[in-house]
């Protein structure tokens, strides 16, 4: 069997950093100087995870499908492997990661579950939930990880080919979105490739994301439960398992998740929202065909049918092929706020914010 190093064209060596240092000075990584990694693409195979798996017990960075987005994984209890995936992303700022594990039983072991959090695991684990809670006193997930705070986010994913890498790799694995910082979040290996192609070591090709969306962030510390991010499990399904409202954090104001920055999921073009007609030099984006005028340069419907649940598993792959147009402007059709609409109008918002605050 090769060794893990001969694996990974790049094993970082830098093996303890200062965590909390890091967290406030947040150097921009974009001026830090990146080894060119050479990018294997790959199909999932017991071989081809076996080695993925490998390569991130050494440190490296293994794009991995699940069922939201595609993640970018490494070691969660190693600094030097996620320091790597902030400078494979150029995320100029350590925003805390999700730490990816493949049962209840292993979550317990980083952190603490009041009973709501309890419920709300055994409801929709595996899937796409990431609960906020207490770190456990002997959490192993790395502080730059977990960006020096007391709290983790944790999530149980339900695609076959992350939870056979998480076994695999015998660790959890910190996986934020497999995109370049700020820009729009990748649901197949091409779009990975696309942003992080010689930055990374692996990507396993598991076909288009199902949901297309990312998960769902609920915070269960101390203050009670609370909305971090409206994503792939809607608000209502929350509410109904909890059997209470959802409190939506900072009253829907204020940034909770720190992640969560008002620009993100840039496309290159500007986004029009809540159009009802489209412009001769822009693109549609047009939601169960309600933007009659047609453009000559691109149009897509995330859902001719007005299905929610379509347009979700749509709508980063369709942003991301108006975009290529190369157009000033994309014209877009407002979506119902229900169901999953909820967190496209959330990625619709900070896709059109003004772009002083990558993410
Ligand atoms: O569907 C998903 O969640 C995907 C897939 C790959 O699992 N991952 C993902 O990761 O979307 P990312 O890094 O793009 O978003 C993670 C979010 C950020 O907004 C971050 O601020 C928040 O989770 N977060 C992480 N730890 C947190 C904590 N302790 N407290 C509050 N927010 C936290
Ligand atoms: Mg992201």
């Amino acid at each position: 069997m090769p060794l893990a190093a001969s694996l990974c064209s790049f094993a970082p060596d830098m093996n303890s950093l200062d965590a909390h240092q890091l967290a406030r000075n947040a150097p921009n990584m974009e001026s830090m100087p990146q080894k060119r990694r050479t990018t294997r693409l790959a199909e999932p195979s017991p071989e081809t995870i076996e080695a993925a798996a490998a390569c991130l017990r050494a440190g490296g960075l293994v794009a991995m499908p699940t069922e939201t987005v595609y993640g970018l994984a490494a070691d969660a209890t190693s600094e030097a492997a996620v320091a790597g995936i902030f400078a494979a992303k150029d995320r100029p700022t350590f925003n805390p990661l999700i730490a990816h594990l493949t049962d209840l039983e292993a979550a317990r072991v980083e952190a603490q579950f009041a009973p709501e959090a309890e419920s709300l695991a055994r409801a929709f684990w595996p899937g796409p939930l990431t609960l906020v809670l207490p770190a456990a006193l002997h959490c192993r997930v790395s502080l730059l990880a977990r960006a020096g705070l007391d709290s983790i986010a944790l999530r149980i994913p339900a695609h076959p080919v992350a939870r056979a890498l998480i076994e695999a790799a015998g660790t959890p694995l910190a996986a934020p979105s497999a995109n370049r910082s700020g820009r729009v979040s990748p649901t197949t290996a091409a779009h990975v490739l696309a942003d992080l192609d010689g930055r990374i070591d692996w990507i396993i090709d598991g076909g288009a994301a199902e949901v297309g969306i990312e998960s769902t962030i609920v915070s269960c510390l101390a203050e009670g439960v609370s909305l971090l991010r409206p994503g792939a499990i809607p608000r209502e399904a929350i509410e109904r398992a909890l059997g209470a409202p959802l409190a939506i954090a900072g009253g829907g104001k204020q940034l909770s998740a720190p992640g969560q920055l008002e620009s993100h999921y840039a496309p290159r073009a500007k986004l029009r929202l809540h159009a009802t007609y489209v412009g001769s030099d822009e693109a549609a984006l047009d939601f169960a065909g309600a933007l009659a005028r047609r453009p000559t340069k691109a149009y897509l419907d995330l859902s001719p049918s007005g299905d929610l649940v379509e347009a979700a598993a749509n709508f980063f792959a369709y942003l991301r092929a108006l975009d290529s147009f190369g157009v000033g402007r994309i014209a877009v059709a407002p979506v119902p706020g229900h169901g999953l609409g909820a967190a496209i109008n959330d990625r619709l918002s900070r896709a059109a914010a003004p772009r002083s605050a990558p993410g």
